[in-house]
């Protein structure tokens, strides 16, 4: 801040101001204004073809984003989702095609409105240097009038009525890009229907160690163990382990029977073995925290707490449902074995179902 800002208007000296004119000479004691350089005009402005150029130049900025608009929605239709249909790309490494064209074209639209807006004013709007004093900061009729004045002066130099070309694409461009987010409304849908009460669980299937892939003798399964298991016919190199594994995954915990209190889930386990869905019945988070001595297992996520002497039952948290239950029984050879689905569909339970 100079000496000057303290003081006011009254107490100023009387100086002339450089308004583009060059330095002045200023009073003792002050800071002389040194005025403006001399205005250098851009080739555009001495030069009409160079100037037809830029336009086109900008035109083209916004045109690339339409065409980047269009791939982006494009996308939905050719790109499949899932981890089965990820491709390498240098040097990012293994995504999906889908997620990887929709960042980019969506990235290239907004990015090419954005350089169109900035090649039109360096090339193209006036560059003519203004200075403008202080003031009050109320504000005269005149002053709005000027305001105004201005604004109209602004537009009309800035070329938006005279340079339709530019006007019409600019307008195509950004009226486009709000198409990508409607496009996104896709992510919401549809419902899981069905698919979430159709698991790899079915009468027969044996249950397999999640850690050795082996089958699971009944007698392997110890009082206060937690096991994580899967279906036999599912294997971490398929190419859907990942879309099974997320709804066929399991817990089995061995209990005193006459420490499971709910009668009704003791018949659907084996000899005071239970099998419990692993998948939160909140959002889905894989459950894995077990605690042998009251036979809760708590979700990781948000802390719901079920209660596996009890059905499952929710004692805290957000989650709606109990962890629905496979009902078990053992083969010829003591192998653990489903003996029917889930006792109700896996997994979130904010969708609207009946169990
Ligand atoms: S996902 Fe388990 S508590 Fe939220």
């Amino acid at each position: 801040m100079t000496s000057q800002d303290n003081m006011s208007e009254e107490h100023l000296p009387e100086a002339s101001h450089g308004h583009g004119g060059g330095p002045v000479v200023a009073p003792d004691g002050y800071f002389a204004d040194p005025g403006l350089p001399p205005h250098e005009h851009r080739r555009t402005d001495i030069d009409e073809k160079a100037a037809r150029r830029a336009e086109r130049q900008v035109a083209m900025w916004f045109m690339l984003s339409m065409v980047a608009t269009v791939a982006f929605i494009a996308s939905y239709v050719i790109f499949k989702p899932g981890p089965t249909h990820h491709v390498y790309i240098w040097p990012i490494g293994n995504v999906g095609p889908l997620n990887f064209s929709l960042g980019v074209t969506l990235g290239v639209s907004l990015f090419a409105i954005g350089a169109g807006a900035v090649h039109w004013a360096r090339t193209l709007m006036s560059d003519e240097e203004h200075i403008s004093e202080r003031h009050p900061v109320e504000s005269s009729p005149e002053v709005r009038e000027q305001v105004f004045s201005d604004f109209r002066q602004g537009a009309k130099e800035s070329g938006f009525g005279r340079r339709k070309l530019i006007r019409n694409t600019m307008i195509g461009a950004m009226a486009m890009v709000p198409l990508s987010a409607v496009v996104l409304f896709r992510d919401l849908g549809p419902l899981p229907e069905d698919k979430l009460s159709t698991t790899g669980w079915k009468a027969g299937m044996l249950l397999k160690n999640m850690n050795t892939g082996e089958p699971i003798q009944a007698s392997d399964v110890q009082v206060g163990s937690l096991t994580f298991a899967m279906p036999a016919d599912l294997s971490e190199t398929d190419d859907d382990f990942q879309e099974r594994i997320a709804k066929d995954a399991l817990m089995l915990v061995r209990m005193q029977p006459s420490d499971i209190k709910d009668q009704k889930s003791a018949s659907l386990g084996y000899d005071g073995v239970l099998a419990f869905s692993k998948i939160c019945t909140h959002v889905g988070c894989p459950i894995s925290l077990y605690e042998q001595q009251t036979h809760h297992v708590l979700c990781p996520c948000h802390q719901s707490t079920f209660d596996l002497s009890d059905g499952a039952r929710v004692i805290f948290g957000p989650a709606g449902h109990p962890l629905p239950q496979l009902q078990i029984g053992i083969d010829t050879t003591g192998n653990l074995e489903a003996l029917n689905g889930f006792t109700a569909p896996v997994g979130p339970g904010f969708w609207e179902r009946s169990e």
